[in-house]
């Protein structure tokens, strides 16, 4: 095993010296579902944001691949394999889920000009075995989708790209139990396809049934890491502790 993705001793914050991450130490280990969990707030995002690059860190380094990616604009970091899955959605809400689709394999191919062509249509065609169900709605707005199939086009979207490391930021809020099931069913294919996920969901326990590893972080600091197994026994009374909280 050998960490895709690793941030050391990062700080990162939005406004002046307020910083909202302090000094986090967080590694992902290629095609595995690393966990992150925590209170709201408590800057689990912002991590993100930190590794994809919409946010430069103040101090510590983002190194991806063994190379030092800190700093690099998201775009770039697209271009290697690093796809963002925002919390909020990133569709365009009147264009065809097959434009919405096809847009940044656009930019990917142009961009890649140089070297590796890759065809847009087999792309988009590979995509119908692992989303059957978006099959009939490509000519469809985007906008028009139900909450869940939403979700399972960005996941198409990011499987499009054929990421190395897919971000993944609560995936399952305001879903159904059946798209929930759904959603997370797809995580794994990803996992299955040697994507690495960092996993970011309000369901620790089920965060922590599908990671290799998890993260705790509290008010911006990683307070607690481990394997599941570490995890074990009353998971709500150890969140509670790791979290600092009473309720
Ligand atoms: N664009 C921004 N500008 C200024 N402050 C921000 C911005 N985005 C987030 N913050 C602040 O940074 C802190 C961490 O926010 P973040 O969204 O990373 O938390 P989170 O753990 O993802 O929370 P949630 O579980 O609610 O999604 C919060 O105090 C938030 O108000
Ligand atoms: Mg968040």
């Amino acid at each position: 095993m050998s960490a895709i993705l690793r941030m050391e001793k990062v700080t990162a914050g939005y406004i002046g010296d307020i910083d909202v991450l302090r000094d986090v130490d967080l590694s992902v280990e290629a095609g595995t579902i690393t966990g992150l969990i925590g209170l709201n707030g408590a800057g689990k995002s912002t991590i993100m944001k930190t590794i994809c690059g919409f946010l430069p860190p103040k101090a510590g380094a983002v190194v991806y691949d063994g190379e030092a990616i800190t700093g690099l604009p998201p775009h770039r970091l697209l271009e290697r394999g690093i796809f963002y899955i925002p919390q909020e959605s990133s569709l365009f809400r009147h264009m065809s889920v097959a434009d919405n689709l096809r847009l940044p394999l656009e930019t990917l191919a142009r961009r890649n000009k140089a070297d590796g062509k890759f065809s847009i249509g087999e792309r988009l065609a590979e995509l119908d075995r692992h989303f059957p169900a978006l099959k009939e709605k490509m000519s469809s707005p985007a906008g028009d989708l139900s909450g869940g199939q939403q979700k399972l086009v960005e996941f198409a979207k990011a499987l499009a790209m054929k990421p190395r490391l897919c971000l993944v930021d609560e995936p399952s809020i305001g879903l159904s139990p059946k798209m929930v099931e759904d959603v997370f069913g797809h995580i794994r294919l990803f996992a299955s396809l040697g994507i690495a996920i960092l996993l970011v969901d309000h369901n620790v326990r089920r965060v922590v049934g599908m990671a290799s590893r998890i993260y705790v972080l509290s008010l911006g600091s990683i307070t607690a890491s481990g394997t599941p197994a570490d995890f074990a026994g009353d998971l709500h009374e150890q969140v509670k502790g790791w979290l600092g909280i009473n309720f």
